[in-house]
């Protein structure tokens, strides 16, 4: 399985690129630094063109999610571009009834709670349908890597299970326990539709790095509600499922494997667990140091995170401070690429980001 020949990593624009250095566990000179939701309404400029245009158009209108994904860029001088898209944009090129409610997240117009319903799913939304309809999303990203040059474009999706706990729930939800039960009271029906959003996500990702993503991230914003054997037997194999055709991506000639992280919130008990997904490094949020991540993995992952956004509105030296500690405990891993510990709130000011950056370049 190798990358098209005119892949940025395969004809090297991208391959000495901090961020990939960093993911593949080197240290660079410069410490590679970018945001979660770094593209979005804490830029002025991103506000300005969501007046005219909602945020799935956008998403699926390959000219304006280019130059939504060059705002932080150009803004920040972040060392990487996150494709401006969402998790819930699979589903819907797939043929999925859904909305992002401005404020709240994805909401569903049908639940999937049944037997049935998943069954339906599988039959209508299978991932033929999304590779008939991702053209957009080859044609944006293709765009966006042929104006990034040399600076890595990351792609990404929802695991499995984030998508699977928006979809039973209906719409955002704090505990996911109607998921939950339904893992434990059918947990064949759990596992089929854990295979379907898996196999959205492999078709999602792979089209990205198709049209030029040199790097992947797997966002499971929910994993952390669940108990560690629930996350081993009954969610981690549907994440591997979604991860199984970039992680067999090789460089023309059988070279290196392509860059992917992994990114779960809320996950310190489950780090034994996530370190068995086989991704090169692990995105940590805030709430475990990155030294204690990284002995807890037994220091073979380059790891990415993990400032407090909490941070951000403190005084600049308190902050400085912070990203100090942050970067001290991340040298204890092979590699570590700086990234808040969670998305940028909406709320943040752009200038603190863009001194982050400058901090970061810094060191
Ligand atoms: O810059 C980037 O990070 C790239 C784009 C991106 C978006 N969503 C754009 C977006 C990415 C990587 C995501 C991922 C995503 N979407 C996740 C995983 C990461 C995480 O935060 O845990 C999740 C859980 C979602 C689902 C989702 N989509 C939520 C919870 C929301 C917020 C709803 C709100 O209004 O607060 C969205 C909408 C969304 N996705 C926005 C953006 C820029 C805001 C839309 C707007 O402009 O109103």
């Amino acid at each position: 399985n190798e990358l098209p020949e005119n892949h940025p990593l395969s004809d090297g624009r991208t391959t000495h690129a901090p961020l990939v250095r960093a993911l593949r566990g080197d240290r660079p000179e410069r410490l590679p630094v970018w945001f979660m939701r770094q593209a979005g309404r804490s830029l002025p400029e991103y506000r300005e063109i969501r007046k005219s245009i909602g945020m799935l158009e956008a998403c699926l209108e390959p000219e304006v999610a280019t130059e939504i994904t060059l705002q932080p860029i150009r803004r920040h001088g972040v060392d990487a571009a996150v494709f401006f898209s969402d998790i819930v944009v699979p589903l819907l090129l797939a043929g999925v009834d859904v909305d992002l409610v401005a404020g709240r997240g994805p909401v569903f117009a049908h639940p999937v709670r049944t037997a049935e319903d998943v069954a339906r799913c599988r039959r209508e939304f299978g991932p033929d349908r999304l590779r008939e309809a991702i053209e957009p999303v080859r044609a944006a990203v293709s765009r966006t890597v042929e104006e990034l040059g040399s600076t890595p474009l990351i792609g990404f999706a929802g695991a499995p299970f984030t998508l699977a706990a928006y979809l039973v729930e209906g719409a955002p939800s704090k505990d996911h326990l109607r998921a939950r039960s339904l893992m434990h009271s059918d947990p064949e029906t759990w596992r089929e539709l854990l295979d379907w959003t898996a196999e959205l996500s492999d078709v999602f990702l792979t089209a990205q790095v198709e049209a030029g993503a040199s790097a992947v991230q797997l966002f499971d914003s929910w994993a952390g509600s669940l108990g560690v054997a629930d996350y081993r037997d009954h969610v981690a194999p549907a994440s591997r499922r979604a991860l199984q055709t970039v992680q067999s991506m090789r460089l023309p000639g059988g070279g290196a494997p392509l860059p992917t992280i992994h990114f779960a919130v809320g996950s310190g008990h489950l780090l034994e667990e996530v370190a068995t997904l086989g991704t090169s490094a692990h995105g940590i949020d805030w709430r475990t140091p990155l030294d204690e991540a990284s002995a807890r993995f037994g220091d073979r992952f380059p790891l990415q995170g993990n400032l407090d956004p909490a941070y951000l509105d403190a005084p600049a030296e308190v902050l400085e401070a912070h990203l100090d500690d942050v970067v001290r405990r991340g040298r204890r891993a092979p590699g570590h690429v700086l990234n808040l510990g969670h998305g940028v709130p909406p709320s943040a000011d752009p200038d603190v980001l863009t001194r982050i950056v400058e901090l970061a370049h810094e060191r």
